[in-house]
């Protein structure tokens, strides 16, 4: 049948989405699905009634925060990705924390931030750098490294453009890394963990999309027992949202070992720099097979 790409939209992560998106319908047409592109912000959600499936190649607000995902239920159109739930709580970094700690995953130690927020306090209790993030965006975006107190008020202003809820998040310095997800139910499994060396000051938009100077290590480098231990942490932390389909784990690592989970991607990106066709490639599955999985497991 029919496959509606969706992507575009309107959110700060509009320009990643394009390429993901651009990038998965060429590969769905090469593999013979009858894919349309479907563009969120210039197409009315009407038109999606001609289509058999929807593939989500959407990020960010609209695209990966269950709105979407409800008007396709709505619709009786399957799509890929996780639903309603898992978007919309994946999309919010301060609700998927409080769903971890109650799960008993390990989170980096954090403080919400308003603007009558004790700043000095903050820096005391999570020590320096630490992180300042909107709790809904991607990509990085709107997310700032404080290395110093005096820093810490503009970046919660920073912050707050993008959002009403802010994080600020100690920092855990033993490495970057990322668990790609793929399959539903019992099925579901993690792809080989990646571990991400920037050569900035951490994994932000421009070490993500813009520069050719990151390094991605995939095998990871961990001994086998440590990565088996934290895929099956990372797959917990995505059907504790409810995931299924496919998604992103990324988590932070401290000198001993130990992780801590950051974040769920519901919507990972597919752009040429990204993370999860690395991953796919590694385990065997090329960009291709990695697209015709993600769609066959399109559900509604
Ligand atoms: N939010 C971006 C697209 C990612 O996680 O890959
Ligand atoms: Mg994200």
């Amino acid at each position: 049948g029919k496959v509606a790409v969706l992507f575009g939209g309107t959110s700060a992560e509009r320009d990643v989405s394009l390429n993901s998106g651009s990038r998965v319908l060429a590969a769905l047409q090469r593999q013979g699905v009858d894919a349309h592109a479907f563009d969120p912000a210039e197409q009315p959600l009407d038109a999606l009634k001609g289509y058999d499936r929807a593939f989500i190649a959407l990020h960010g607000r609209h695209g990966e925060d269950g709105t979407i995902q409800g008007a396709l239920e709505l619709m009786h159109i399957p799509y890929t990705g996780p639903g309603v739930l898992a978007s919309a709580a994946g999309m919010d970094k301060w609700r998927t924390k409080l769903l971890w700690q109650a799960a008993g995953l390990p989170v980096p130690a954090y403080r919400m931030l308003t603007a009558a927020s004790d700043f000095a306090a903050v820096v005391r209790e999570l020590g320096l750098p630490l992180f300042v993030k909107p709790a809904c965006e991607g990509s990085s975006i709107g997310v700032t490294k404080v290395k110093t107190a005096a820093e810490l008020r503009s970046a919660y202003q920073e912050a707050a453009r993008h959002d009403s809820l802010v994080i600020a998040e100690q920092a855990v310095l033993g490495g970057e890394y990322t668990v790609g997800i793929l399959g539903s139910g019992d099925d579901m499994r993690a792809l080989p963990i990646i571990k991400i060396e920037p050569a900035t000051e951490f994994y932000d938009y421009e070490a993500k999309y813009l520069r050719d100077d990151t390094t991605y290590r995939c095998p990871s480098g961990l001994a086998a027992g440590q990565e088996a231990a934290i895929q099956a942490q990372a797959l917990q932390a995505f059907r504790v949202l409810g995931g299924r389909g496919w998604g992103r784990v990324d988590f932070l690592m401290d000198d001993a070992g130990n992780p801590y989970f950051l974040e769920a991607n519901t919507s990972p990106g597919m752009t040429d720099h990204s993370l999860v066709p690395m991953a796919a490639r590694v385990a065997g599955l090329d960009y291709e097979a990695l697209v015709l999985q993600v769609l066959a497991l399109a559900a509604n």
